[in-house]
C-alpha cells in the first residue's frame, strides 16, 4: 500500500509506479464508484454523510418502495437529478476522458448514475458510447415504463407534488404506464448485456484501475477480480483501504480529482486543477 502524500509533501512514490502500470497497459478497465464524482459535490453512499447513512435503502431504492410509493421515490430521484444538475465533471472524469480521446484502449466501467462520465466525454469532443463507457447501475437522466419498458432519456424537472403529475409514458406505444428512473434497485438483476460487456473487457484488460468504490457490491466489485484472475495487475484510488486493497499492485490513499490525473498517462498538465 503506498501513500499519495507524505506530511514533509514529498510526491508520493505510487504515483510513478501506477503511471508506469498504465502507460504499459494495451488495455485497461477504469472500474469507477461514487467517490470518483465526491469532488464534484455528489454525496456517496456509505462515507460520511453518505445517502445510505441517512436514508433507508428498503424505502427510497426497490420496486416494493416504488409500487408502495411512487411519489416518495420519484422525490427522492428527483432531489438527486437536480443535485447531479448542479455538479461538472470534475479533473479525474476530464483526466480519464482525454484519455479514452487519445485512443488508449481504455473503457470506464462505472456503478454511478451521475452521469458525470459521459459529460466529461463530451465536454472532451469525444463520442462516448457503450463501446466506451458501461453504466452498470443506469442512470438518472432516462426514465424506463413500468408497462412496456420503453427507456428515454429526460433531463428536465420532473413535477412531484403529487401522484398525478408523475411522468407515465407517451412513447410510440403511448401505453400511458408509469414511468421510472431508470437505475437499478436492490433486488434487482443488471442488464445482462451490459454486465456481459464489462466482464468480458475484465477477461481481457491488462489493468483494471479501481477509482472511488468500497467495492462491497457485487456483481460490480468481481470486475476487478476478474482482470486480477487473468493476470493482469490492479491500481486502486481510494483515500480509504478496501477488500481490493490487498490485490492491488499499487493501492494510492489519496482523492480521485487530485490523483487520477496525475497517474493517467499523458495528461499530467491537468494534475494540479480540481
Ligand atoms: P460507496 O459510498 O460505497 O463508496 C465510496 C468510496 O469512495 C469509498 O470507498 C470512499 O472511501 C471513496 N471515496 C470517498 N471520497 C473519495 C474521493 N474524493 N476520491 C476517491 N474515492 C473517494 O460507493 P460505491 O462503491 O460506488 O448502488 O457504491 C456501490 C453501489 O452501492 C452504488 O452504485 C449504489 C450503492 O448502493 C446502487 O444504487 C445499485
Amino acid at each position: 500500500m503506498i501513500a499519495a502524500s507524505d506530511p514533509a509533501g514529498r510526491p508520493p512514490a505510487g504515483i510513478e509506479r501506477a503511471r508506469r502500470f498504465l502507460a504499459e497497459a494495451d488495455g485497461v478497465l477504469v472500474l469507477t464508484g461514487a467517490g470518483i464524482s465526491a469532488d464534484s459535490g455528489v454525496p456517496t453512499f456509505r462515507g460520511e454523510g453518505g445517502l445510505w447513512r441517512q436514508h433507508r435503502p428498503e424505502e427510497l431504492a426497490t420496486p416494493q418502495a416504488f409500487a408502495r410509493d411512487p411519489r416518495l421515490v420519484w422525490e427522492w430521484y428527483e432531489w438527486r437529478r437536480r443535485l447531479v444538475a448542479d455538479c461538472d465533471p470534475n479533473s479525474a472524469h476530464v483526466a480519464l476522458a482525454r484519455w479514452q480521446a487519445r485512443g488508449a484502449g481504455v473503457r470506464i466501467v462505472t456503478q454511478n448514475v451521475d452521469g458525470l462520465h459521459g459529460r466529461a466525454a463530451s465536454d472532451t469532443g469525444v463520442a462516448s458510447g457503450p463501446e466506451l463507457l458501461l453504466e452498470l447501475h443506469g442512470s438518472l437522466s432516462r426514465t424506463r415504463c413500468t408497462s412496456c419498458d420503453a427507456r428515454r432519456e429526460r433531463r428536465d424537472p420532473i413535477d412531484t407534488t403529487s401522484a398525478a403529475t408523475l411522468p407515465h409514458c407517451a412513447g410510440a406505444g403511448d401505453c400511458r404506464g408509469l414511468l421510472r428512473p431508470d437505475v437499478v434497485w436492490f433486488g434487482e438483476s443488471l442488464d445482462p448485456a451490459v454486465i456481459g460487456a464489462a466482464f468480458g473487457w475484465a477477461e481481457t484488460a491488462d489493468v483494471c484501475l479501481v477509482v472511488g468504490t468500497s467495492a462491497v457490491v457485487q456483481p460490480a466489485a468481481s470486475l476487478a477480480a476478474v482482470t486480477r484472475e487473468a493476470g493482469g495487475a490492479l491500481v486502486e484510488v481510494n483515500p480509504e483501504p478496501t477488500p481490493l486493497t490487498w490485490r492491488a499492485a499499487v493501492s494510492i490513499r489519496g482523492g480521485a480529482a487530485d490523483v487520477v490525473p496525475r497517474i493517467v498517462p499523458g495528461d499530467q498538465p491537468s494534475a494540479t486543477s480540481r
